[in-house]
């Protein structure tokens, strides 16, 4: 077992009051209320104990599970938060008691006052949503100063990336969140990507902003767009940003690999869902990083025998924003409804998400992908009022049963799901905060969950509000 090193924490930054603050489910607006002990609802939660210290929180669907809720509800027993992969198309909102805003770049842990925070070299990292989102903080009472570490190998996301996303056909037929993100991790791959640390050397900075450049203006003239990216506005851009973004350039990989060493409680953050990852989502209509736990040590940049933990997020049902195969998703009239009780508009783009019921194919794959030891099942009071509830068990495609998730996207189209049917409990969820204050058929759903999916629930969230989740210690 490692020891705790009492210096890590000592180093612990100070507490302040935590009245003021909440987070919320991505694109909800909900007054937020604190937990009158946040610390009750882990209670008798191994996770942070003493071999699980390292711990992944991912999206097991196609994103925008909550898992920002789960951040906010663990980090208050972590001592780092730290993104690894994807940009500012993810997106947590927050609210300060006053007006809410999303946190696209920034860990939503930075609310903890005693947690530090950090974005992983495997981020491509766009510095004006970054200061953007830092002053917000500041303005709202938040210190993010010796609080935020940006790794010094991160990818910056340039206006060239972003002109290349929205100008692209192909980005438009995947329905990318258009900030830059696969052009990035495209330069990334070609050797040619600009990082943090490259605006300690202006020679060389140069040279890539060129290479970065010349590519853009060739790909934007073949996509017969009038646009053009220049040399000397890009690295105004980042002459501009350089002063404020070195100091916070760090060893994050270093950092995480001592703070691990010393028993320090790291959490790892991952962006979009498992569905959407590079090599295992539904490809092509994917985000263009490993959104798997695989990802979070090549991203957060350390080894992967840290990861002790693995904790998959999934609503009580199915939601994709963009493009893709969704083989579960409900008619126009079962869409609407479930959109609008459970306010599925993203975060970032503000588009409306594709509903449908649970798909236990899909979600024991992301099980079996990402190793997940728990589940949290959030959202579970959207399905309140509805009377009868499916949960998908197969695919019947040309004829045959799958229950094993294709890697053929025309097979995903042309499946027909299987479902097993469930009453609905026609009451509030939205109140109980054990287990058995939940009517039994939610239970009942619930456990079928847990059976088919095959990891035990830890979590169930039944709001947008902190205090509103079930912890299953
Ligand atoms: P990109 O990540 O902007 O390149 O978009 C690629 C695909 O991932 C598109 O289908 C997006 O809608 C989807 N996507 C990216 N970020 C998110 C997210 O945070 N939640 C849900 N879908 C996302």
């Amino acid at each position: 077992m490692r020891q705790v090193d009492s210096n890590v924490l000592a180093n612990r930054l100070p507490q302040r009051p935590t009245a003021t603050w909440g987070v919320l489910l991505a694109g909800d607006t909900a007054p937020p209320q604190d937990h009158p002990d946040p610390g009750a609802i882990l209670k008798g939660i191994a996770m942070f104990e003493s071999n699980r210290r390292t711990v992944v929180v991912v999206g097991a669907q196609w994103g925008d599970e909550g898992k920002g809720k789960l951040v906010d509800v663990l980090a208050e027993r972590a001592d780092w938060v730290v993104r690894y992969q994807g940009g500012a198309n993810a997106g947590h909102t927050v609210d300060l008691g006053g007006k809410p805003f999303v946190l696209r770049q920034i860990p939503s842990g930075i609310l903890h006052p005693r947690v530090r925070c950090a974005i992983g070299n495997g981020v491509v990292l766009d510095p004006d949503t970054l200061f953007t989102e830092i002053d917000e903080l500041r303005r709202r009472g938040i210190q993010v100063e010796k609080r935020l570490y940006v790794s010094d190998r991160a990818h910056l996301v340039l206006p060239y990336h972003k002109l290349l996303d929205g100008e692209s056909r192909a980005s438009k037929e995947i329905g990318t969140t258009g900030r830059g993100i696969g052009p990035a991790y495209e330069d990334k791959s070609a050797r040619r990507g600009v990082r943090v640390l490259d605006l300690r050397d202006t020679a060389r900075l140069r040279s890539l902003v060129e290479k970065g450049v010349a590519r853009a203006n060739v790909m934007l003239e073949s996509f017969g767009s009038a646009s053009r990216a220049s040399v000397d506005e890009t690295l105004a851009t980042i002459a501009a940003v350089a002063p404020r973004l070195l100091p916070l350039a760090h060893d994050v990989g270093l950092e995480i690999h001592n703070a691990i060493r010393a028993g320090a409680a790291v959490l790892l953050e991952g962006a979009q869902g498992s569905l959407l990852d590079l090599d295992h989502g539904t490809y092509p209509f994917v985000t263009s990083s490993n959104t798997t736990s695989g990802g979070a040590a090549i991203g957060a940049g350390i080894a992967p025998t840290c990861i002790q933990s693995v904790l998959g997020v999934v609503k009580a049902y199915t939601t994709r924003v963009g493009n893709g195969p969704l083989p579960t998703e409900f008619d126009a009239e079962l869409g609407e409804r479930v959109r609008t009780l459970g306010n599925e508009f993203g975060a970032v783009t503000g588009r409306a998400r594709r509903c449908g019921w649970f798909d236990s194919v899909v979600v024991r794959y992301a099980a079996r992908i990402n190793g997940l030891t728990d589940l949290a099942v959030t959202k579970l009071d959207v399905l309140d009022t509805l009377d009868r509830l499916g949960i998908c068990t197969g695919y019947t495609i040309d004829g045959e049963l799958h229950t094993e998730f294709p890697g053929e996207i025309a097979m995903l189209e042309r499946a027909q799901p299987s479902y097993e049917w469930f009453d609905g409990w026609l009451q509030s969820t939205a109140e109980a905060r054990t287990l058995d204050q939940l009517p039994a058929a939610a239970r009942r759903y619930l456990d079928r969950i847990r059976e088919l999916v095959d990891a035990p629930i830890t979590f169930v969230s039944t709001g947008t509000r902190r205090d509103q989740i079930i912890g299953l210690g």
